[in-house]
């Protein structure tokens, strides 16, 4: 079984996301584009959410009103420290949700993943997991964040980043084939250093202004 990829293709994801490849753009105004964006982008990761019906009172009338049905738990997981920027959004539209976090590097020259960090909900085996990085590059880190909460058994799991290199989209699905990945864009490649060709540089620079 293969996952799928879903590109949210939506004209304001696209805008954005286009303004915040751009070189010009500024540490400010890319946070608050990657936090507009990371809403958009849940919107459409969580539009499989069941629904329950329950009475309710308008002003008017009674009603069956459609409510989240409340045993649908998330946690939403960042790879830190980009993961941040998307988890800020997401979390404003789902203030319920806990959250996890997994520090991981990637080495420079081998670009593997190094953790340094590992904390999450205590209730994860009762949880849908949406794990957040912005960059899907070789695929080492997030295969490496997926690794380790699957070792607490959650519900669900999925993976949301913003742009994803092919080559890092098939390194995850030989690891990871029933983790679904959502993507705002597929870009053309890797350079040698491992990052997105032609992406946006250093997401995490990008987005705390550190280079
Ligand atoms: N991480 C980034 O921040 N950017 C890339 O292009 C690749 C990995």
């Amino acid at each position: 079984m293969s996952s799928p990829v879903t590109v949210i293709d939506h004209p304001l994801v696209q805008h954005k996301l286009s303004l915040m490849r751009h070189t010009q753009t500024s540490t400010a105004k890319f946070r608050q584009l990657l936090r507009e964006v990371s809403m958009l982008l849940a919107y459409e990761v969580t539009r499989d959410l069941p629904l329950k019906y329950a009475e309710i009172q308008t002003p008017l009338a009674t009603m069956q009103a459609p409510m989240l049905a409340s045993d649908k738990k998330m946690a939403i997981v960042s790879i830190m420290r980009a993961g941040q920027g998307l988890l800020d959004g997401i979390l404003e539209l789902i203030p319920s949700a806990r959250v996890g976090h997994i520090g991981l590097y990637r080495e420079p020259t081998t670009h593997l993943a190094v953790e340094y960090y590992f904390k999450l909900p205590h209730d994860v085996e009762h949880r849908d997991i949406l794990l957040v990085d912005p960059m899907l590059a070789t695929g080492n880190t997030a295969v490496a964040a997926v690794d380790r909460i699957k070792e607490f058994n959650p519900r669900d799991i999925k993976f949301l980043c913003l742009l994803a290199a092919p080559e890092g989209i098939a390194h995850f699905h030989e690891h990871h084939p029933d983790v679904p990945i959502y993507t705002a864009a597929i870009d053309d490649k890797l350079d040698e250093h491992g990052y997105i060709l032609p992406g946006l540089g250093d997401a995490g620079d990008r987005l705390y202004g550190t280079k």
